[in-house]
């Protein structure tokens, strides 16, 4: 087996010091030096991303696509041809790690046949890379050092700015050592760094990184550290960027949108303390078309928000808002600090003051111990909000969470029998709240083609909701009208009526 080395900052420093100081790649104010064999051997080749998880994940692979960009490399989606592949897995669900280990598997036989190819000079230096959530888990961590010898370089979740500095040091070392980079601690928060986004018209913003919420059931915090804000000046001037360029929408993005700011003790903007509801206002103010943010904590979630949305057109009338559960004793042992009667307290005083507004949501079914009764309080709150939308999930233990601990003697067999009846009453408010929208013509942003026919176009709703209609490519990214015709319950079929 090849050996592991686990960089420290100081060895770190040394490989920086090692690489000839001729070839400087400059981020984040600083200067990164990338030795000649790196740049020539990586100059034109192909990189491959694979992102797993949610939009944070997201927001990560453009970050390493541009720090690869930086090498003169380029995008392929074609695993074949390519001489880096970067998995970005997600460690929420046992499911999402699962289907990290089969693709490990899948690159070990495609390195495999390059190693037999290797007269032929194919790829034949390919270069596994895992970053993510999964490597910030101890046990996760040790079996993917121990059972993939073939995974080369492990980036932790605090460290993608080391990506260069360590694909410089493994090819200097020909490939004889693996280097595992996770730092058990969250850094600051690093501005500039490279970004490739995926499209040019919607972009995810950072606002906060981090989680401090600790619901039980939850592996986020551990494995993406303290929650961190941004100085509302750098994500003004990102958005003022993307405006510039374009861009129709823009998402602010934090685990936890509704503590943003409250970690920045001393700093003030413009001499007032922040929060998500003064940050939300300067981003509205630049005027972009679109803005959407994620994700909503309710006991955090503050009236001046409300009022935000309700004030600014271009805030999109959506809030993603979380309950988990309507049992006030779920609630409880998930370690979520609102009760049912407050979380349905809030939406009332959302939909009095934007009466228009969409609501999704996040349920876990089946936590440890859940009783049938305290499952009847979650159909009834799903009954009394009626979500738009929804996002369901069968509970999954994570080890080293304080919930993976607990008893939990509810059968499987039940969990599913629980989840299909939660479908069921949800659909039928969803279907309630796209009566409200047939036969009207709404904006739609067009996002891209349609996955079941080329022909059409995909686009969304202000309320999230995906419609699809007839149209050309060239539209892809533009503000577009349609007339909502047919109700497909999870989207919508419609007509383009004004370009
Ligand atoms: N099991 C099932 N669902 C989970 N989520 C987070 N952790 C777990 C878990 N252990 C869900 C929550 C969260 C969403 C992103 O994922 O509903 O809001
Ligand atoms: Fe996880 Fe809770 Fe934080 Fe959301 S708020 S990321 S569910 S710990």
């Amino acid at each position: 087996m090849r050996n592991v080395n686990y960089i420290d900052i100081p060895s770190l420093l040394e490989a920086r010091k090692r690489i000839k100081s001729s070839n400087v790649i400059r981020y984040n104010n600083k200067e990164h030096q990338v030795s000649e064999v790196t740049l020539n051997k990586l100059k034109g080749k192909k990189y491959y991303i694979k992102t797993h998880g949610c939009q944070a994940n997201i927001r990560d692979e453009e970050t390493l696509s541009g720090l690869l960009s930086s090498l003169n490399m380029e995008r392929s989606e074609d695993i074949n041809e390519v001489s880096i592949i970067v998995i970005n897995t997600c460690a929420v669900r046992e499911n999402a790690n699962n289907k990290v280990y089969a693709e490990i598997g899948n690159i070990k036989h495609l390195k495999e046949k390059l190693n037999k190819d290797k007269s032929k000079d194919k790829n034949q230096d390919l270069i596994l890379i895992l970053c993510g959530c999964m490597v910030e888990t101890k046990d996760t961590l040790d079996k993917l050092i121990n059972v993939y010898p073939y995974i080369d370089i492990i980036l932790g979740t605090h460290n993608i700015d080391d990506l260069i500095t360590l694909i410089d040091s493994y090819l200097e070392n020909k490939g004889k050592n693996r280097l595992v980079d996770v730092s058990s601690k969250e850094g600051d928060v690093i501005e500039d760094l490279p970004t490739k986004r995926n499209n040019d018209f919607s972009a995810y913003v950072n606002i906060a990184f981090g989680c401090d919420k600790f619901c039980s059931y939850c592996i986020v915090p551990y494995t993406r550290g303290k929650e961190r804000s941004r100085r509302v000046e750098d994500i003004l001037l990102e958005c003022k960027l993307l405006k510039e360029e374009g861009y129709k929408e823009v998402i602010l993005l934090g685990q936890n949108v509704d503590s943003y700011g409250k970690d920045l003790k001393d700093y003030t903007y413009k001499g007032n303390k922040v929060s998500f509801a003064t940050l939300l206002e300067e981003v509205a103010k630049l005027n972009i078309p679109r803005v959407r943010f994620l994700t909503s904590y309710p006991s955090e979630f503050k009236d001046e928000v409300i009022d935000v949305i309700a004030k600014y057109d271009n805030v999109m009338n959506y809030i993603h808002l979380p309950v988990q559960s309507g049992s006030n004793s779920v609630l409880k042992r998930m370690n979520r600090r609102y009760t049912k009667e407050e979380y349905l307290a809030l939406v009332d005083r959302i939909k009095a003051k934007i009466p228009n507004i969409a609501l999704s949501t996040d349920i876990i079914i089946g936590f440890p111990n859940e009783s049938n009764e305290e499952f009847l309080d979650t159909l009834d709150l799903v009954r009394k909000v009626s979500y738009s939308s929804a996002y369901t999930f069968i509970y999954s233990p994570r080890e080293g969470t304080l919930a993976a601990k607990m008893e939990d003697l509810t059968p499987y067999q039940e969990k599913v029998k629980r989840f299909k009846e939660l479908t069921r009453v949800l659909e039928e408010g969803i279907e309630k709240d796209n009566l409200l929208h047939l036969n009207k013509i709404e904006e739609v942003l067009v996002t891209g083609v349609s996955k079941t026919n080329e022909e059409y176009l995909s686009g969304q709703l202000e309320n999230n909701k995906t419609v699809n209609f007839k149209g050309d490519k060239s539209l892809i990214g533009k503000l577009v009208k349609v007339k909502i015709n047919e109700d497909k319950l999870y989207s919508f079929n419609g007509e383009l009526v004004e370009k």
